[in-house]
């Protein structure tokens, strides 16, 4: 069978959500095509801060109610050195900004709802084949629906969303693409804990024996990291032993102790950087995970998705009401720039945060200085601070 649409989108995760849905507000039609099942979707674990600049984005497109009323509106971050505490106050630093602790599954959960209370086009379960004739004016999605249908659906234009493993990216002729990209020498055990919040903010723990990150996810479940090897095994990791790295890594001088409770859910994070430009080939446009990949630690990955969208939602907008092709053609180098700042903010608090294998003493002294030089200055505590709440989209 054929179909058409005007903006094909691969992947339903929070690029190709929001894309869809703010084309549906400005009345530009598309189909969203996701292989794997709504559960499954809204069950991905990921990180959870969002950017100011996502809030504000959820809420102007109806679908920041939830975010609003369950989600921990925080106004700093607690760095953790040297057996102290230093906090960072966002508001006081960026003109009033601030971020919201609210986890990526639940993001995708209401924008899934917001597509299809609005009549959207949401095929779950959609196996995609092959994107093709990118370069022509209507290039082409092929797909199985979940009952098993062939179809071609050809489009204006093909979004890219389908993240790292996704097939756009591949479709994409070989020398085209130049792949930038950074491996950490360590990983992120990741555990979820039946437990009260242990701090109100969230702490960044730089440590000798390696970072750590307490964060949170609701009143009863907390969400926190230590670093690891990135081939440490899960069932090397007994409850106990997990407690008793993270009680050595978060001590302070005044004992400080995380409020403990029932581990259920281990998991192990591998860390990498990862850029591919250009972010269009033809009629074929990358958005999030499927052109780059950041480090966790800036908490960047969900809020450059959403950057992605509206970039290249503004351009999709131009071009059917206006007519225009300029932003279609900037869209690349546009997102890009973001890009490419989250992803030096991201490779930052990763360099400065984490024990290097092999580091002496002399690097641990300099992280120590660069952290008590960030959390001691105005110029570099803003620095971190308009990073972390999100800069401004061009
Ligand atoms: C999380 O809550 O999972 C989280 C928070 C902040 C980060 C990374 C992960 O930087």
């Amino acid at each position: 069978m054929t179909s058409r649409t005007q903006v094909g989108i691969v992947g339903a995760g929070p690029a190709g959500l929001l894309l869809s849905h703010i084309l549906h507000l400005q009345g530009i039609e598309s189909v969203v095509l996701e292989k794997n099942s709504r559960n499954d979707v809204e069950a991905i674990i990921k990180a959870g801060v969002l950017e100011q600049g996502t809030v504000d984005l959820m809420k102007e497109i109806g679908a920041g109610e939830r975010m609003m009323r369950e989600g921990f509106h925080h106004e700093g971050i607690i760095l953790r050195f040297d057996g102290r505490d230093e906090r960072i106050d966002f508001p006081s630093l960026t003109g009033g900004k601030q971020v919201t602790i609210y986890a990526q599954h639940d993001v995708n959960k209401d924008l899934i709802k917001a597509r299809l209370d609005s009549g959207g086009d949401v095929r779950f379960e959609a196996k995609v084949d092959a994107v093709y004739d990118l370069d022509t004016t209507q290039p082409k999605i092929h797909f199985h629906t979940k009952e098993g249908e062939a179809v071609e659906l050809a489009c204006d234009f093909i979004a890219g969303c389908d993240g790292t493993q996704g097939i756009c990216r591949p479709s994409i002729p070989a020398g085209v693409l130049k792949v930038y990209e950074r491996l950490y020498p360590f990983g992120w055990f990741g555990i979820l804990c039946r437990a009260p919040p242990s701090s109100d903010e969230l702490i960044y723990a730089m440590h000798e024996r390696g970072f750590v990150l307490v964060s949170t996810r609701s009143p009863e479940i907390q969400r926190m990291y230590f670093q690891c090897s990135p081939t440490e095994k899960v069932a090397d990791w007994p409850d106990d032993k997990i407690w008793a790295e993270f009680r050595a890594r978060l001590a302070t001088r005044d004992g400080w102790a995380p409020k403990e409770g029932e581990i259920f859910s281990k998991t192990v994070i591998g860390m990498r950087s990862l850029v591919v430009e250009p972010m269009r080939h033809g009629r074929l446009f990358l958005a999030g995970d499927s052109a780059h990949v950041v480090p966790p630690t800036g908490a960047k990955g969900l809020n450059l998705a959403a950057s992605d969208a509206q970039i290249l939602a503004r351009a999709f907008v131009a071009h059917y009401k206006q007519n225009r092709v300029d932003l279609l053609d900037q869209y690349s180098a546009t997102a890009l720039r973001r890009v490419w700042k989250a992803t030096r903010f991201s490779w930052w608090m990763t360099s400065m945060l984490h024990t290097f294998p092999g580091a002496d003493e002399f690097q641990h002294r300099l992280q120590v200085a660069e952290l008590d030089y960030v959390t001691g200055s105005r110029a570099a505590a803003t620095a971190l601070a308009e990073n972390y709440v999100g800069l401004p989209i061009e």
